[in-house]
């Protein structure tokens, strides 16, 4: 076993206009928190996918630990890609409950638990519609952890967030990071997860850069 929960080798995803990886090359270590900072369009969102198996590389390799990332096999992993989507009619619980069904798994205690581990209320028969941004973005981080993964990736969870909002979603993070998850996690915004991350790494036109000041700083 490596010490890595994903490497990432020479990775190159091109479409007919842009280079949106171009050459990346990076090893994300187990336990930790990883942040990936990058303005719209650096390349994100495509890197996450690719790790996940959601899209293919044009060229280069992805290894979650230790094994080789094919198309279509995101196992272990938890994954929030942008605006999650849930049915505003129904409850927090009929929802994930919904979802849970799908995959015939996971039991009503597992996911009510998975619930309350976000700070939500898993008894309340709240409308998901009646749900505030903040709520919303917990009840998708319930989803994301209630098949316990090993790795949870997260695009742009903080996005809409207000401050308390953020601080909030920091100390999730790190609460689930303590009981042994990895997480990779996406801002536009530095300051958002510098406090959060035990590295971080930028993204820029799809080339991407590992900031040394960031490590220097968290060992200071
Ligand atoms: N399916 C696709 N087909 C063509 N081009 C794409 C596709 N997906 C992404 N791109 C392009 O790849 C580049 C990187 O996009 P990506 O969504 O990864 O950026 P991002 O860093 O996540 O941006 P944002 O911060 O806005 O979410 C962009 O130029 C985008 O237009
Ligand atoms: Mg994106």
């Amino acid at each position: 076993m490596t010490g890595y929960m994903v490497e990432i080798e020479q990775a190159v995803k091109s479409f007919k206009a842009v280079n949106a990886l171009n050459n990346v090359s990076i090893k994300f270590e187990t336990g930790k928190i990883h942040g990936v900072i990058g303005r719209n369009g650096s390349g994100k969102t495509v890197l996450f996918k690719s790790i996940c198996g959601f899209m293919k590389l044009t060229s280069g390799q992805i290894r979650i630990k230790g094994k080789q990332v094919k198309p279509a096999t995101a196992q272990d992993i938890g994954l929030i890609i942008e605006e999650p989507g849930f049915i505003g009619g129904l409850s927090g619980f009929k929802n994930l409950k919904l979802l849970a069904s799908i995959k015939r798994k996971i039991s009503d205690q597992h996911i009510k638990q998975s619930i309350k581990q976000v700070g939500l209320d898993p008894e309340s028969k709240k409308h998901v519609s009646k749900y505030s941004l903040g709520m919303r973005h917990r009840l998708a981080i319930a989803q994301a952890i209630m098949e316990k993964p090993e790795l949870l990736i997260l695009d742009e969870p903080m996005n809409g967030l207000d401050k308390q909002g953020v601080v909030e979603m920091r100390e999730l993070f790190q609460r689930l990071n303590t009981h042994g998850l990895t997480i990779i996690l996406s801002s536009h915004y530095a300051e958002d997860i510098n406090a959060l991350c035990d590295t971080v790494c930028e993204m820029d036109n799809g080339n991407l850069t590992v900031l040394e000041n960031h490590t220097q700083s968290s060992l200071a």
